[in-house]
């Protein structure tokens, strides 16, 4: 058994085109469970500490910049091997790579709007819903 926790966050374009629903019902399918869900507006300090792995690359600035833009849905999903389960649903994090019938795949078409974020890691996992969740 290696029931696992993960982290994923519904970007603003992902609810401007109307997808929660659509995303989260995907999940569902699989087997996963919602455990927390949330809408709200990042502030400038979620979004930094959030992408803070990324801070110093190029498009560090315009990320956050685009996070902060609109509403975006949070939610803890669990299940067995969550992290990898949640990324293959999710798809390859340039839209132009994900296959179709993955989120990406099937809803973006670039790398700077690509609909969907998931931990990459359970270490990702703990500190990124820790910003956003109290347990
Ligand atoms: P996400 O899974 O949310 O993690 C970091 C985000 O940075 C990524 O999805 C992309 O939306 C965004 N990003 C923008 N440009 C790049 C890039 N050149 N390489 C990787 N990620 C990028």
């Amino acid at each position: 058994m290696n029931k696992e926790k993960t982290f994923v966050m519904i970007k603003p374009d992902g609810v401007k085109k109307g997808l929660v629903g659509e995303i989260i019902s995907r999940f569902e399918k699989k087997g996963l469970a919602l455990l927390e869900l949330r809408l709200l507006n990042l502030s400038r300090e979620e979004a930094e500490e959030l992408y803070r792995v990324h801070e110093g690359k190029p498009f560090f600035e315009p990320l956050v910049e685009y996070v902060t833009s609109g509403p975006v849905v949070v939610m803890v999903l669990e299940g067995e091997g969550a992290v990898k389960v949640v990324r293959s649903i999710v798809g390859a994090t340039n839209p132009q790579d994900a296959l179709p019938g993955t989120i990406r795949g099937d809803f973006a078409l670039t790398i700077e709007e690509n609909i969907v974020h998931a931990s990459d890691s359970v270490e990702s996992y703990e500190r990124e819903s820790s910003i956003f969740f109290s347990d």
